[in-house]
């Protein structure tokens, strides 16, 4: 059966990037394969956060995750820190991934260009090692996520392919997969720029109230050339609302943008938009009130974290013994 993993990292809020890159639609694999989704939380911990940031986010992750349709008996729903198999392992695969390839990984160059040396720290530079790890414990298959994260997943490939020529066939080769529509959301203030959890004029968080949200929709940059089409190099702005347009209601990009076929005024395009937008996110966020306030996600991680483990480490074991540690069983 296919084996499916993904993650979120509880460092910033949650973003509509977020959500239709990735989140929306971990539960279209819950039917037909194993799922395995965590909270990304030691990842969180490359750059600077609050403690009681970090409990919060990951709180809301896990809420979020059943908001949005995840069943916690098709699907395993845990936090990475909950398994330990995920330290062992990386300490294992880190010494066949090397720094000149670290060193290129653009989330890397991005993130530390806006750092000065003394606070880049080694976490955030090996994240991909541990991201790698995440991914090869449970032997997945597929890995869904956005556009942003296909570098790391094509470096985990490169790190099955020289681990298993050296060991034989001890790792499952994992593949990325993107959405065809809206791998990419951009930031709503500045449409050449990806939306990520640290811009809050430009990014839409699923926190927000939904009014701000319109509020943010109706002010979203755009052109002056008052014609709703697909451009992305030179119409950024209205390209990236058909984009969340079309993604929200499954339906293509060029469908979408027939839709919008002699629509002059932009006002009535965001309208729409920030409409599609209410529809689908107004009962995903009641759904996370009524979760959060219950705390049921509490025991869904404590489930999760005993199925994580019992997975995690066999395969921990089987690398261990491939390259020469002595399991005592
Ligand atoms: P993170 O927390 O930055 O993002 C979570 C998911 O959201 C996607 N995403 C977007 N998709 C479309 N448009 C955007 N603007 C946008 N912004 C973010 C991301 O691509 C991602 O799928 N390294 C990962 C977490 C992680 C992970 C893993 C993922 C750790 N280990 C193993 C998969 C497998 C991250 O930081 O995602």
């Amino acid at each position: 059966m296919e084996r499916i993993l993904s993650g979120i990292k509880p460092t910033g809020q949650l973003t509509l990037g977020n959500y239709i890159g990735a989140l929306r639609h971990f539960k279209d694999f819950q039917d037909n394969g194993e799922v395995f989704i965590f909270i990304a939380d030691l990842h969180a911990l490359t750059l600077p956060i609050d403690p009681e940031v970090l409990r919060s986010n990951s709180r809301d992750i896990a809420a979020f995750y059943l908001a949005s349709g995840l069943d916690p008996k098709k699907a395993t729903i845990f936090l990475q820190s909950s398994v330990p198999a995920h330290s062992e392992l990386n300490a294992i695969v880190q010494n066949y991934l090397y720094m000149g390839e670290l060193s290129r990984m653009t989330q890397f160059k991005d993130k530390s260009a806006k750092m000065n040396d003394k606070e880049i720290g080694l976490g955030l530079f090996a994240y991909p090692v541990l991201m790698a790890a995440d991914i090869l414990l449970y032997d997945a298959n597929t890995v869904p996520v956005g556009e942003d994260q296909l570098q790391h997943i094509e470096l985990a490939r490169d790190l099955v392919h020289r681990f298993n020529y050296k060991y034989g066939e001890v790792l499952v080769m994992p593949k990325g997969k993107v959405n065809k529509v809206g791998a990419r959301i951009m930031s709503l203030s500045d449409p050449t720029k990806k939306m990520s959890k640290s811009d809050p004029k430009g990014d839409i968080f699923l926190k927000d109230d939904m009014k701000t949200i319109r509020k943010k929709i109706m002010s979203a940059v755009t052109d002056m050339e008052g014609l709703v089409y697909y451009d992305p190099v030179n119409k950024p702005g209205i390209s990236n609302l058909l984009t969340i347009y079309a993604a929200l209601n499954d339906i293509s990009i060029e469908d979408a943008a027939k839709q919008f076929e002699g629509c002059t005024r932009y006002g009535d395009f965001k309208k729409a938009v920030a409409d599609t937008v209410e529809r689908e996110l107004g009962p995903f966020k009641a759904r996370y009130e009524e979760i959060i306030a219950s705390g049921e996600y509490l025991e869904v991680l404590k489930e999760g974290a005993k199925k994580a483990n019992e997975i995690a480490s066999t395969t921990l074991k089987r690398v261990q013994k491939a390259v020469g540690l002595l399991v005592l069983e």
